[in-house]
């Protein structure tokens, strides 16, 4: 069983999603099926498939204009929440003491955070990928929990490039945050891979050891390119 996650980033509509929802109900897969979804689409009936929101704030509730609370999430159905996904980083400031806070509130409001580490090119290229990688895993997740979370390994260099990290790196990635997870209590947390993830190199990459499954952004967004990757491992 993997976990086979889509992120809409800023994409698509509430007819989208039911059509997605739709047509993944015909799917035979033992897979566990994520959707990551804008705020508007997450009081939507999906049935077997678990809807997530893409970023909470890092406040409970008060005055800030445009932001969603963990609270109000939870309140939609939904289940999971993607944290400091490479994109909020960026665009957003988002750090890794900030994801930290946002991914504990949203364990106290129920929602399994999906928690994002991953170098830049930059990084990448002053041989810094390792430490990188352990200081996002160290800092960003809460310590002392013991109900579910997921964290995604996404190489910031190599989402929406149509470029992937080879096996090797990849392997090497994922052994070191699961060691880093053995070490912080959180052994058998699942570890997924995203960036530029397609229906080609979709089995390749989940049989990559400590791979759990994988975060799709792109190839999530039609049902023709999804499937192929749910259907590509059982
Ligand atoms: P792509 O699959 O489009 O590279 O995006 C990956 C991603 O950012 C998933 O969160």
């Amino acid at each position: 069983m993997k976990i086979i996650a889509g992120n809409w980033k800023m994409n698509g509509t509430k007819q989208n999603l039911e059509k997605m929802i739709q047509d993944l109900s015909n799917v035979e897969t033992n897979n566990k099926i994520i959707l990551c979804v804008p705020f508007t689409m997450l009081c939507t009936e999906s049935g077997k498939i678990g809807l997530g929101a893409q970023d909470i704030s890092m406040h409970t509730h008060g005055a800030y204009t445009g932001e969603i609370s963990a609270q109000m999430v939870a309140a939609t159905g939904a289940k999971y929440v993607i944290i400091g996904h490479s994109e909020c980083r960026q665009y957003h400031g988002d750090t890794n003491s900030t994801v930290r806070a946002k991914a504990e509130l949203a364990i106290a409001n129920g929602l399994i955070p999906i928690i994002c580490v991953g170098e830049t090119m930059d990084e990448k290229q002053a041989g810094k990928t390792m430490e990188i990688i352990e200081s996002g895993v160290r800092e960003s997740v809460p310590s002392d929990i013991s109900t579910p979370i997921i964290i995604a390994y996404e190489p910031r260099w190599a989402i929406g490039a149509g470029l992937t990290p080879t096996s090797t790196e990849i392997a090497d990635a994922h052994t070191l945050i699961a060691n880093t997870l053995t070490d912080m209590g959180l052994d058998g947390t699942p570890i997924l891979y995203g960036a530029s993830v397609k229906g080609t190199n979709a089995a390749e990459i989940m049989s990559i050891p400590n791979v759990g499954g994988v975060l799709v952004g792109g190839a999530s967004l039609k049902s023709d390119d999804f499937i192929p990757i749910i259907t590509s491992v059982n």
